[in-house]
């Protein structure tokens, strides 16, 4: 009977009588039941090892209830509880790997720092990022990503030789302070894939993300290859393709500006020293 007026608290009180306790209790739990809050994924499959496969949306049903806040929750409950043989890449789960980038609600971003929307009963769809191979699922090839990103040369180069066992390669404040919002691009792609003019000549356009550790290189002041670097990318293909869009700004997930280094590189080539011997 206390159990009966508890429930009735803040409400119309009605007589108890004709209703015993644990029929009050098996209403409040199918009442909470038809209250699931289901949210449907539709996400890109596409098997290219099973014959005939053909790329397709598949929707999933996901209870937000028993779900992590964000999409990389719900797309690792559907592998766990309800399809196995769905495929994407995730390892840190807190964006620093890169490896959950991929396209939701029509954004490039990572899948692990990205909130579910439960304010809206609208589909989520998911695509891996566009304009890639995909390898399978949300899984895109990014082998000719990081040949590019190879050929940048992305790491320190010097002229002198270096003393063994003594650290002489002081920066001071200033200069690593420009390395500020550059050093922390994690290679995800969301940028590069998300300009139009790498969708067009990606094959010869290295993009923002490439372009952008490229800039960060060359401005090392610790570095002595600055004009190689730029003589490197001094062609029609590597640097001016890009068209000051923007798009890879707008959606990077680490909140940098990757449109912002093209232009600075654009800047920095009309001026620069070209090197007798531009091969590095
Ligand atoms: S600049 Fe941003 S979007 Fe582009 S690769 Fe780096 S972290 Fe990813
Ligand atoms: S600013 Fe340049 S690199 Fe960025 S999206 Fe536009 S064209 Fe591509
Ligand atoms: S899992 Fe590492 S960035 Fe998302």
């Amino acid at each position: 009977m206390a159990s009966i007026r508890a429930l009735s608290i803040g409400k119309k009180l009605m007589k108890p009588k004709k209703l015993p306790v644990i029929q009050a209790f098996t209403s409040a739990s199918t009442l909470a039941s038809s209250e699931k809050r289901m949210k449907t994924f539709s996400v890109y499959r596409w098997n290219p090892e099973k014959d005939g496969d053909k790329p397709r949306m598949q929707d999933y049903e996901v209870d937000l209830d028993s779900c992590g806040p964000m999409v990389l929750d719900a797309l690792i409950k559907i592998k766990n509880e309800i399809d196995p043989t769905l495929t994407f890449r995730r390892s840190c789960r807190e964006g620093i790997c890169g490896s959950c980038a991929m396209n939701i609600g029509g954004k490039n971003t990572l899948a692990c720092i990205s909130r579910i929307d439960d304010t809206s009963n609208k589909k989520e769809k998911i695509y891996p990022l566009p304009h890639m191979y995909v390898i399978k699922d949300l899984v895109p090839d990014m082998t000719h990503f990081y040949e590019q990103y190879r050929s940048i040369k992305p790491y320190l180069m010097r002229k002198d030789d270096l003393e063994e066992g003594k650290e002489q390669l002081l920066q001071s404040v200033e200069d690593r302070t420009k390395l500020d919002g550059l050093y922390e691009c994690i290679l995800c792609a969301c940028c590069t894939t998300s300009c139009p003019s790498y969708w067009w000549h990606g094959d010869k356009y290295l993009g923002p993300a490439v372009l952008m550790q490229a800039y960060r290189w060359m401005i090392d002041s610790r570095d002595h290859y600055q004009n190689e670097r730029l003589a490197m990318l001094d062609n029609h293909h590597s640097v001016y393709p890009c068209k000051t869009i923007m798009n890879c700004t707008m959606t990077c997930p680490k909140g940098l500006n990757p449109g912002e280094a093209v232009g600075k590189i654009k800047t920095m080539m009309a001026s620069y020293e070209k090197p007798k011997e531009a091969a590095i």
